[in-house]
């Protein structure tokens, strides 16, 4: 990036000013090294305003067309990397608006009529973060049919169900990753519902008080794809709920995404030997050749703290900022770039490392036979068809587990004559519950993990996210 420095007071605003600013103050104060990301959206912006002004008479037809095709010009130059940044012109605003001088002449600043740099600024980064939401959107949605997808095959891959991390009771393995469907779906909801709220139009509240100018508000909020324009503004230019609303919503997707993420490390350990992942997602180590480090997950359980991080800055840059503008807002940019920008990623290698992921399946389905896990089958055989009470039930099952356990057997090798001996009334109608594909089959509810279930969940999916 093209970058220059001069020693002049800035030519935007120091027309009161003798001297030029500290170099210190200019390094602290100049947000253009980053801000530089919003040129698109402050283009587009000014593009609406500017036509709208004409469009009300505030400035002239043939004004507003130089002002057009100058911004234009300045959205190619920035895209293709031939436009010298300046850090004494602090920020992509007066970056732009300078060059526009520079191109146009005297006219560029009729541009900035009725306008102030507070709601170009909300402006820009609305439309920079409703941007970002609907990419992420998206992205959100090819990971959920991926795993949506995983699961369809594996819906009738028998897994133990862990709580505590124990073996708690058999589940299926596509019932396992829908539950991950299940926490993203959530996760697009919140964007969605979120994008409602970023989505209104700051244009036309100027510094903090409105504008004397005859502007029509609604004419640059269908321009611009807003919703509504802001109602008050003094909140229009102060606010940054919507930014830290989003980067919460990005924080709640990088926790799912972390908790997926640890999964397949515990997996494709040796411990589990659940799931190989591919040589393109595992790094080696560089003393131990018989490594295969899942790098990938750890990176992707990790960044979550990086957007934590992102989260509470922008909390803690707004607390307790009276109103209306305070520089200190300037702050939320790098916070809020870097969340959206380690959101994507982690999304686009989540689904990356998902796709070619190796399922051992015999490993998981012989590790879905853990000692006595169909212990909570054999309790509600009892209340079925004994009638006994649940808590009773569980009483004599734990009974029977440690007589199993002390024979060092699994329930369904007790003998009937065994059984008997805990509780007389058992028949051997027991049997029929303690095999783990009994088990599974039986959570045939709605929301359980039968493959029948499974299978229909993961079809639902499938059908809603490709219509
Ligand atoms: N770069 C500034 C920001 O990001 C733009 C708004 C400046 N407004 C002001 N009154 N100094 O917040």
């Amino acid at each position: 990036m093209r970058m220059k420095k001069n020693n002049k007071t800035n030519h935007m605003w120091g027309g009161r000013f003798n001297d030029a600013p500290a170099a210190l103050l200019e390094k602290l104060n100049a947000s253009i090294h980053f801000d530089w990301k919003l040129y698109a959206q402050d283009i587009r912006a000014s593009l609406a305003h500017c036509e709208m002004l004409a469009e009300c008479g505030i400035i002239e037809k043939k004004d507003a067309t130089n002002i057009c095709q100058g911004l234009k010009e300045i959205a190619d130059e920035i895209a293709n990397g031939e436009f010298t940044f300046s850090t004494t012109l602090e920020d992509i605003h007066m970056n732009i608006e300078a060059r526009l001088a520079e191109k146009i002449g005297d006219v560029a600043g009729r541009l900035h009529t009725a306008r102030s740099r507070n709601d170009q600024v909300a402006t820009d980064m609305r439309l920079y973060v409703r941007d970002a939401i609907d990419a992420l959107l998206n992205q959100l949605k090819t990971v959920m049919l991926t795993l949506s997808q995983k699961a369809l095959e594996n819906a009738d891959l028998l897994m133990p169900g862990f709580t505590h991390l124990q073996p708690a009771q058999p589940i299926t393995f596509g019932h396992h990753l829908l539950a991950y469907v299940e926490m993203f779906e959530r996760d697009r909801q919140r964007f969605t519902d979120c994008r409602k709220r970023v989505n209104v139009n700051p244009l036309g509240s100027a510094a903090l008080a409105g504008t004397a100018f005859p502007i029509d508000r609604d004419m640059t909020t269908n321009k611009l794809g807003f919703r509504t324009p802001t109602r008050n503004s003094i909140d229009a230019v102060s606010d940054r709920d919507f930014v830290i609303e989003t980067i919460f919503c990005c924080a709640m997707t990088a926790m799912h995404i972390s908790r997926f993420a640890e999964e397949v490390i515990l997996w494709s350990s040796q411990n589990y030997g659940f799931i190989r992942l591919s040589d393109s997602f595992s790094t080696g180590s560089s003393i131990m050749p018989q490594k295969r480090n899942p790098d990938s997950a750890e990176l992707l359980r990790a960044k979550t703290g990086r957007i934590y991080g992102s989260l509470t800055t922008l909390l803690t840059v707004l607390k307790a900022l009276p109103l209306a503008y305070f520089k200190d807002m300037q702050e939320d940019k790098e916070a809020c770039f870097d969340a959206l920008e380690t959101l994507s990623l982690s999304l686009e290698t989540l689904n990356a490392m998902i796709e070619p992921i190796h399922i051992h399946k015999e490993t998981i389905e012989n590790a879905a036979n853990a000692p006595f896990i169909t212990a909570t089958d054999m309790a509600d055989w009892l209340v079925r068809s004994l009638k006994i009470p649940f808590r009773q039930a569980h009483h004599i099952t734990g009974a029977l587990v440690a007589f199993a356990e002390k024979k060092n057997c699994q329930l369904a090798e007790l003998s009937l004559h065994d059984m008997q001996s805990i509780h007389p009334a058992i028949t051997e109608d027991i049997f029929s519950v303690l095999s783990v594909k009994q088990s599974v089959n039986s959570r045939n509810v709605f929301g359980g993990t039968s493959p029948i279930q499974v299978t229909e969940a993961a079809q639902f999916w499938l059908n809603r996210l490709n219509t």
